[in-house]
Protein backbone atom coordinates (compact mmCIF):
# COMPACT_ATOMS: atom_id res chain seq x y z
CA UNK A 1 0.00 0.00 0.00
CA UNK A 2 1.44 3.43 -1.15
CA UNK A 3 1.30 6.48 1.14
CA UNK A 4 0.40 9.86 -0.48
CA UNK A 5 0.32 13.51 1.14
CA UNK A 6 -1.68 16.01 0.21
CA UNK A 7 -0.58 19.64 0.69
CA UNK A 8 -2.85 22.76 0.38
CA UNK A 9 -1.03 25.65 0.11
CA UNK A 10 -3.23 28.77 0.56
CA UNK A 11 -0.72 31.34 -0.49
CA UNK A 12 -1.62 35.07 1.00
CA UNK A 13 -5.49 34.13 0.43
CA UNK A 14 -8.19 34.07 3.24
CA UNK A 15 -7.59 36.17 6.58
CA UNK A 16 -9.31 34.21 9.71
CA UNK A 17 -12.97 34.17 9.09
CA UNK A 18 -12.99 33.35 5.61
CA UNK A 19 -10.12 30.62 6.47
CA UNK A 20 -12.69 29.28 8.80
CA UNK A 21 -15.48 28.59 6.49
CA UNK A 22 -12.86 26.57 4.33
CA UNK A 23 -12.01 24.27 6.89
CA UNK A 24 -16.02 23.81 7.88
CA UNK A 25 -16.32 23.28 3.81
CA UNK A 26 -13.36 21.00 3.93
CA UNK A 27 -15.04 19.06 6.69
CA UNK A 28 -17.91 18.47 4.42
CA UNK A 29 -15.90 16.37 2.02
CA UNK A 30 -16.20 12.49 2.90
CA UNK A 31 -12.60 11.96 1.39
CA UNK A 32 -10.98 14.18 3.79
CA UNK A 33 -12.86 13.01 6.85
CA UNK A 34 -12.36 8.83 6.01
CA UNK A 35 -8.77 9.65 5.30
CA UNK A 36 -7.78 9.28 8.58
CA UNK A 37 -8.02 5.49 7.87
CA UNK A 38 -6.59 5.55 4.88
CA UNK A 39 -2.64 5.93 4.14
CA UNK A 40 -3.41 9.58 2.77
CA UNK A 41 -2.23 12.16 4.88
CA UNK A 42 -4.02 16.05 4.58
CA UNK A 43 -2.12 18.90 5.36
CA UNK A 44 -3.63 22.24 4.68
CA UNK A 45 -1.40 25.55 5.19
CA UNK A 46 -3.15 29.29 5.49
CA UNK A 47 -1.62 32.34 5.95
CA UNK A 48 -0.14 33.02 9.79
CA UNK A 49 -2.86 34.82 10.71
CA UNK A 50 -5.85 32.60 9.90
CA UNK A 51 -3.68 29.04 11.62
CA UNK A 52 -5.81 29.46 15.08
CA UNK A 53 -8.93 30.21 12.97
CA UNK A 54 -8.26 26.78 11.20
CA UNK A 55 -6.38 24.90 13.95
CA UNK A 56 -9.80 25.70 15.83
CA UNK A 57 -12.08 24.17 13.07
CA UNK A 58 -10.02 21.29 12.03
CA UNK A 59 -9.38 20.31 15.58
CA UNK A 60 -10.07 16.41 16.20
CA UNK A 61 -10.25 16.27 12.70
CA UNK A 62 -7.42 14.06 10.14
CA UNK A 63 -6.96 18.02 8.71
CA UNK A 64 -3.08 18.64 9.82
CA UNK A 65 -2.10 22.39 9.98
CA UNK A 66 1.17 23.76 8.24
CA UNK A 67 2.22 27.18 7.64
CA UNK A 68 3.89 28.42 4.59
CA UNK A 69 7.24 29.77 6.01
CA UNK A 70 9.81 29.94 8.80
CA UNK A 71 12.74 31.83 10.03
CA UNK A 72 15.68 30.22 10.56
CA UNK A 73 16.49 31.50 13.72
CA UNK A 74 14.62 30.85 16.82
CA UNK A 75 13.96 33.97 18.59
CA UNK A 76 15.16 37.33 17.72
CA UNK A 77 15.43 41.28 16.05
CA UNK A 78 13.74 39.83 13.03
CA UNK A 79 11.07 41.97 12.28
CA UNK A 80 8.09 40.78 10.77
CA UNK A 81 9.26 37.00 10.94
CA UNK A 82 7.76 34.18 12.21
CA UNK A 83 9.71 31.52 13.61
CA UNK A 84 9.15 27.22 13.75
CA UNK A 85 9.01 26.92 17.50
CA UNK A 86 6.11 29.69 17.58
CA UNK A 87 4.30 27.96 14.49
CA UNK A 88 4.67 24.69 17.00
CA UNK A 89 2.01 26.71 19.55
CA UNK A 90 -0.45 27.51 17.18
CA UNK A 91 -0.70 23.73 16.46
CA UNK A 92 1.39 23.25 13.07
CA UNK A 93 3.31 19.92 12.53
CA UNK A 94 4.23 21.04 9.08
CA UNK A 95 5.98 24.00 6.76
CA UNK A 96 6.70 24.90 3.75
CA UNK A 97 10.35 26.24 2.95
CA UNK A 98 11.59 27.36 -0.52
CA UNK A 99 8.83 28.02 -2.07
CA UNK A 100 9.15 29.47 -5.84
CA UNK A 101 7.43 32.92 -4.95
CA UNK A 102 9.79 33.24 -1.72
CA UNK A 103 12.88 32.39 -3.33
CA UNK A 104 11.31 34.69 -6.31
CA UNK A 105 10.10 37.73 -4.24
CA UNK A 106 12.60 37.32 -0.84
CA UNK A 107 15.76 36.08 -2.79
CA UNK A 108 15.80 32.73 -0.62
CA UNK A 109 18.54 30.36 -1.73
CA UNK A 110 19.61 26.62 -1.00
CA UNK A 111 22.15 27.60 1.54
CA UNK A 112 18.60 29.95 3.83
CA UNK A 113 16.00 27.29 3.02
CA UNK A 114 18.17 24.55 4.61
CA UNK A 115 18.37 26.60 7.45
CA UNK A 116 15.09 26.87 7.73
CA UNK A 117 14.30 23.28 7.22
CA UNK A 118 16.74 22.84 9.91
CA UNK A 119 15.05 25.01 12.23
CA UNK A 120 12.16 23.45 11.63
CA UNK A 121 13.23 20.20 12.30
CA UNK A 122 14.67 21.23 15.34
CA UNK A 123 11.30 22.81 16.16
CA UNK A 124 9.05 19.29 15.78
CA UNK A 125 8.02 20.45 12.66
CA UNK A 126 8.11 18.41 9.43
CA UNK A 127 9.04 20.58 6.10
CA UNK A 128 8.06 20.57 2.54
CA UNK A 129 11.38 21.44 0.51
CA UNK A 130 10.26 23.14 -2.57
CA UNK A 131 12.84 22.96 -5.91
CA UNK A 132 11.61 23.62 -9.43
CA UNK A 133 13.11 24.72 -12.74
CA UNK A 134 11.69 28.02 -14.65
CA UNK A 135 10.37 27.85 -18.36
CA UNK A 136 13.53 29.10 -19.91
CA UNK A 137 15.78 26.18 -17.78
CA UNK A 138 13.78 23.95 -18.84
CA UNK A 139 13.77 25.05 -22.89
CA UNK A 140 17.43 25.07 -22.10
CA UNK A 141 17.35 21.10 -21.30
CA UNK A 142 18.62 22.20 -17.82
CA UNK A 143 16.08 20.48 -15.60
CA UNK A 144 18.29 17.77 -14.08
CA UNK A 145 20.93 19.95 -13.74
CA UNK A 146 18.84 22.87 -11.93
CA UNK A 147 16.26 20.28 -10.23
CA UNK A 148 19.50 17.91 -8.60
CA UNK A 149 21.77 20.80 -7.89
CA UNK A 150 18.66 22.24 -5.45
CA UNK A 151 17.81 19.07 -4.09
CA UNK A 152 22.07 18.37 -3.03
CA UNK A 153 22.80 21.84 -2.19
CA UNK A 154 20.02 21.28 0.54
CA UNK A 155 20.61 17.88 1.13
CA UNK A 156 24.47 18.69 1.51
CA UNK A 157 23.36 20.94 4.59
CA UNK A 158 21.03 19.10 6.00
CA UNK A 159 23.22 15.40 5.96
CA UNK A 160 21.75 12.20 6.03
CA UNK A 161 19.86 12.58 9.67
CA UNK A 162 18.29 15.69 8.94
CA UNK A 163 17.03 15.25 4.90
CA UNK A 164 15.49 11.58 6.10
CA UNK A 165 12.69 13.27 7.59
CA UNK A 166 11.72 16.08 5.04
CA UNK A 167 9.57 15.73 1.86
CA UNK A 168 10.71 16.97 -1.03
CA UNK A 169 8.39 19.40 -3.83
CA UNK A 170 8.50 19.31 -6.90
CA UNK A 171 7.53 22.54 -8.47
CA UNK A 172 8.27 23.35 -12.37
CA UNK A 173 7.69 27.59 -12.07
CA UNK A 174 5.57 27.37 -15.34
CA UNK A 175 3.44 25.17 -13.83
CA UNK A 176 2.43 27.35 -10.72
CA UNK A 177 -0.72 28.92 -11.33
CA UNK A 178 -1.20 28.49 -15.17
CA UNK A 179 -3.25 25.79 -15.73
CA UNK A 180 -0.55 23.98 -17.47
CA UNK A 181 0.03 21.07 -15.24
CA UNK A 182 3.44 19.04 -16.17
CA UNK A 183 2.59 16.01 -17.63
CA UNK A 184 2.54 12.70 -15.54
CA UNK A 185 5.37 11.53 -17.56
CA UNK A 186 7.71 14.84 -17.41
CA UNK A 187 7.00 15.09 -13.51
CA UNK A 188 7.72 11.17 -13.38
CA UNK A 189 11.52 11.81 -15.02
CA UNK A 190 12.24 14.57 -12.62
CA UNK A 191 10.65 12.65 -9.30
CA UNK A 192 13.30 10.03 -10.74
CA UNK A 193 16.19 12.05 -10.74
CA UNK A 194 15.42 13.67 -7.41
CA UNK A 195 14.65 10.31 -5.84
CA UNK A 196 18.34 9.22 -7.55
CA UNK A 197 19.76 12.40 -6.01
CA UNK A 198 18.72 11.81 -2.63
CA UNK A 199 20.46 8.56 -2.46
CA UNK A 200 23.76 9.86 -2.25
CA UNK A 201 22.68 10.83 1.18
CA UNK A 202 19.76 8.44 2.58
CA UNK A 203 18.31 4.72 1.57
CA UNK A 204 15.47 5.89 3.66
CA UNK A 205 12.03 7.02 1.91
CA UNK A 206 12.05 10.59 1.23
CA UNK A 207 8.68 11.43 0.04
CA UNK A 208 8.28 13.91 -3.20
CA UNK A 209 5.34 15.83 -4.12
CA UNK A 210 4.45 17.20 -7.37
CA UNK A 211 2.93 20.72 -7.54
CA UNK A 212 2.18 22.70 -10.20
CA UNK A 213 -1.74 23.45 -11.43
CA UNK A 214 -2.83 19.92 -9.68
CA UNK A 215 -6.77 19.74 -10.22
CA UNK A 216 -9.18 16.71 -9.05
CA UNK A 217 -8.83 16.26 -12.90
CA UNK A 218 -5.07 15.19 -13.35
CA UNK A 219 -4.43 14.33 -9.74
CA UNK A 220 -5.00 10.65 -10.35
CA UNK A 221 -2.64 9.88 -13.58
CA UNK A 222 -0.08 11.57 -11.04
CA UNK A 223 -0.50 9.45 -8.43
CA UNK A 224 -0.31 6.73 -10.43
CA UNK A 225 3.37 7.57 -11.39
CA UNK A 226 5.60 5.62 -9.74
CA UNK A 227 8.24 8.38 -7.85
CA UNK A 228 5.19 10.98 -7.08
CA UNK A 229 4.08 10.36 -3.47
CA UNK A 230 1.39 13.01 -3.20
CA UNK A 231 0.72 16.86 -4.58
CA UNK A 232 1.71 20.26 -3.12
CA UNK A 233 -1.87 21.94 -4.05
CA UNK A 234 -2.21 25.67 -4.71
CA UNK A 235 -5.55 27.57 -6.63
CA UNK A 236 -7.36 23.75 -6.18
CA UNK A 237 -6.38 24.04 -2.37
CA UNK A 238 -8.82 26.64 -2.36
CA UNK A 239 -11.76 24.50 -3.15
CA UNK A 240 -13.59 22.19 -1.02
CA UNK A 241 -14.92 19.98 -3.85
CA UNK A 242 -11.65 20.08 -5.59
CA UNK A 243 -8.93 19.86 -2.51
CA UNK A 244 -11.76 16.39 -1.55
CA UNK A 245 -11.55 15.43 -5.01
CA UNK A 246 -7.75 15.44 -5.11
CA UNK A 247 -7.55 13.70 -1.58
CA UNK A 248 -10.07 11.14 -2.70
CA UNK A 249 -7.46 10.70 -6.44
CA UNK A 250 -4.91 9.67 -3.47
CA UNK A 251 -7.16 7.43 -1.52
CA UNK A 252 -7.94 5.63 -4.36
CA UNK A 253 -4.56 5.44 -5.50
CA UNK A 254 -2.96 4.22 -2.34
CA UNK A 255 -5.56 1.40 -1.89
CA UNK A 256 -4.41 -0.21 -5.07
P1 LIG B 1 -0.97 25.88 -8.09
O1 LIG B 1 0.17 26.26 -7.03
O2 LIG B 1 -1.56 24.57 -7.67
O3 LIG B 1 -1.96 27.02 -8.01
O4 LIG B 1 -0.31 25.80 -9.42
C1 LIG B 1 1.01 25.28 -6.50
C2 LIG B 1 1.98 25.89 -5.54
O5 LIG B 1 2.43 27.03 -5.78
O6 LIG B 1 2.33 25.28 -4.51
Amino acid sequence: MRSYIIAGNWKMNLGPNAARQLTDQLLQQDSITSSAGTSTTVVVCPPYVSLTAVHEGASGSPILLGAQDCHQASSGAFTGDVSAEMLTELGCTWVIVGHSERRRDHGETNALIAAKATSALNAGLRPIICVGESLEERQQERTRQIVTAQVGEIADLLGQELITLCVIAYEPIWAIGTGLAASPEQAQEVHAWIRETLLHWTEAFVPILYGGSVTDANAAELFACKDIDGALVGGASLKAGAFGGIVSAAIGAGSL
